[in-house]
């Protein structure tokens, strides 16, 4: 097998703009007024988002409601469908801990993430496991839906060593993103393991993002599997079609992506302003648990209290707001919304609370406020 090249985009071109456009969400400065102890719970949710998406293409059948309803519930039922997820959410936090921009994506690396994604789950043909976790496969696959055959065992040692080296090369900036999208192809067509091919080179995408800069690790949230769910025929094809190798094709396909990609990070890059996330996102979600009754007016009236405070926390002293002045009584409204585990301590064992909103109903809210506000395309609720 021949080195695997990128081709050139003509200067003017869509995709030359698209790229121009990536570079600069590479580097711009991100603002951090959102205080980490909600950027991480938003986060989390995102990581949700990416995992679940990412299992549902390739047939999971667990829809987000249902899922939301597992987190809640914090059921610990023996469920494949629910562990290929988590498999996958460990995954992603193992990419996000051993990952920075010196990093190399070495066949270890690679082979412990798929090795974590796999694990416990029953091999195919009947489940989203291996056969060979870490390994390459051992015998030929045919991909479902195409009529690209990729390598035979015989060479896929040489095809593979191959990608490895390439996705480690010290490519010139300008063509560091059209590295991700061409590699996402190719790992793909070389189809190096007997499954979790997708997950895998979804979960190599984020780890290129991270290594490139694009901030994961300091203030920013991605969802890069997105681009891919929001329309899966169109992902196959699209794929399909690079299969040719051609350099056209090729190009297509990274436009594709890359588009994807660009629209995608602006969107999520709202997330970065306070004032967004308090009016668009949580007291939405304040509201939505109101009229569903889970939360009382009076507790209502304190949460906006405290979305409405510039750190968004606030001390039980602070009920004075309320016309409450006793102390105790103070302690004992505040104790009880800690009980029903909508608040928790900014640090641990800490006296200033915080709103919490993974983990338990507001989840419920999060998510539909997130869907009205174009986060979360209808694919992840989809009954297939
Ligand atoms: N025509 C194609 N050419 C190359 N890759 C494809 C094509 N169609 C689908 N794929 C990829 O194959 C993946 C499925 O392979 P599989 O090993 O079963 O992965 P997983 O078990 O993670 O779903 C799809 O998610 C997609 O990324
Ligand atoms: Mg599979």
């Amino acid at each position: 097998m021949e080195n695997i090249k990128i081709p050139d985009p003509s200067w003017g071109s869509d995709l030359a703009n698209i790229i121009l456009d990536l570079e600069k969400l590479r580097t711009k400065k991100l603002g951090g007024a959102v205080p980490s102890y909600i950027f991480f719970q938003l986060k989390d949710i995102f990581h949700i988002l990416e995992t679940l998406g990412s299992a549902r293409i390739e047939g999971n059948n667990t829809t987000l409601a249902e899922y939301v309803e597992k987190i809640i519930e914090n059921q610990d039922k023996k469920d494949e469908s629910n562990d290929e997820i988590k498999n996958l959410n460990r995954a992603i936090e193992f990419i996000e801990e051993n990952t920075d921009e010196a990093t190399v994506f070495n066949r270890a690396f690679i082979s412990q993430v798929h090795k974590i994604l796999t694990k416990d789950l029953t091999p195919p043909p009947n489940g989203e496991g291996s056969l060979y976790p870490g390994d390459l496969r051992r015998h030929s696959v045919s991909i479902k839906s195409s009529g690209h055959i990729p390598p035979s065992p015989l060479v896929l040692q040489n095809y593979f060593d191959k990608f490895v080296e390439f996705i480690n090369l010290p490519h010139k900036e300008q063509y560091q993103l059209l590295m991700v999208a061409v590699a996402h192809h190719r790992f793909e067509y070389i189809h190096p393991f007997d499954n979790g091919n997708g997950r895998m080179g979804r979960l190599l995408n984020y780890a290129f993002l991270i290594k490139l800069g694009f901030k994961v690790k300091n203030g920013r949230i991605i969802n890069p599997s997105s681009v891919f769910y929001t329309n899966r025929d169109k992902y196959y094809n699209m794929l399909s079609r690079a299969d040719s190798l051609s350099d056209n094709d090729i190009l297509e396909w990274c436009e594709y992506f890359l588009l994807g990609l660009k629209n995608e990070i602006e969107k999520i890059d709202s997330l970065l302003d306070i004032n967004y996330v308090k009016s668009k996102i949580l007291l939405p979600t304040l509201k939505f648990v109101l009229e569903r009754e889970n939360i009382t007016t009076q507790e209502f009236k304190i949460l906006q209290y405290l979305i409405n405070k510039e750190d968004l926390s606030m001390k039980a002293e602070e009920l004075s707001f309320l016309g409450i002045d006793n102390s105790k009584e103070k302690s004992k409204i505040m104790g009880k919304l800690k009980d029903k585990n909508i608040i928790m301590p900014t640090t641990p064992n800490g006296r200033i609370y915080t709103l919490k909103f993974v983990n338990n109903y507001l989840l419920r809210g999060v998510m539909k406020v997130l869907e009205q506000n174009g986060f979360i395309s209808d694919f992840l609720n989809k009954n297939k």
